[in-house]
């Protein structure tokens, strides 16, 4: 139906802009205007890479076009001040300000409903209890496990060493030598850093099998072991 219009107003409009041209021969610099946008209709209805063009030729492009402001418009006329993944536009107006050295102190009070339901927020006790000498801990490793771990409700997430530096790499796992928890290597696979501060390690192993793989990129069981023997635990 679109097609049908398309090529429709385009011969009307080519006949009128011709038959003016009879009379008015300036008339012709009328096709500056329209001659591109038949042109253009033209060629979407030939090509054949995408349906949408070929089924609406011209205003096809529409959609591209509030593809591409999409983002924008949602960021500025839809997203409210605490929406917007991972940083709200609240967390990263602050940024702005204090990357620029502008005021970036807030008054009292927040924009959030504190009354919703699932609202979630950490508060002083008024009347704290006494803290546990033993810290609460997740037994992992059933009955038959020989090396059963108990591990940290709190440790490090896991961040490869390639995405971090040696130095992060080693300062995280010296807190988590000293904090008693364990530290995630991330997916890059376990460095020497990770080993040379003697923190509790979780060696994380995703599709790239970084570490434990063969020469093929599959797993290796093998290597697996070997490395996994210079892991000690606490
Ligand atoms: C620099 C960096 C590297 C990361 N690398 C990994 C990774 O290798 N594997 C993974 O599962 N998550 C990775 N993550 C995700 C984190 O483990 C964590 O899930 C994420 O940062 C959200 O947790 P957070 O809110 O405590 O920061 C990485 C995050 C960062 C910032």
């Amino acid at each position: 139906m679109v097609r049908k219009i398309f090529f429709t107003s385009a011969t009307v409009v080519l006949l009128a802009v011709g038959l003016t041209a009879v009379w008015w021969p300036s008339a012709l610099w009328l096709l500056v205007l329209v001659g591109p946008v038949i042109l253009l209709g033209l060629h979407d209805v030939i090509q054949r890479k995408h349906a949408l063009l070929r089924i609406y030729p011209g205003i096809g492009h529409g959609r591209n076009l509030m593809e591409e402001v999409r983002p924008e418009m949602q960021q500025y006329f839809v997203e409210s001040d605490i929406d917007g993944t991972p940083f709200s536009r609240e967390f990263r107006s602050i940024i702005y300000q204090r990357s620029k050295g502008d005021l970036d102190t807030r008054a009292f009070g927040t924009q959030r409903d504190v009354n919703h339901i699932g609202y979630e927020w950490m508060q002083h006790s008024l009347a704290p209890l006494p803290v546990a000498d033993s810290e609460p801990r997740v037994s992992v490793g059933g009955a038959t496990c020989t090396r059963p771990y108990a591990a940290s409700h709190l440790n490090i997430s896991a961040m490869s060493f390639g995405s971090l530096s040696r130095t992060a790499i080693l300062a995280l796992n010296e807190g988590a030598r000293i904090g008693g928890f364990a530290h995630n290597t991330g997916e890059g696979g376990l460095s020497r850093y990770h080993l040379e501060p003697g923190g509790d390690l979780t060696w994380q192993i995703c599709t790239g099998y970084f570490g434990c793989r063969d020469d093929d990129g599959h797993f290796d069981p093998d290597r697996f072991e070997e490395r996994s023997h210079t892991i000690t635990l606490r």
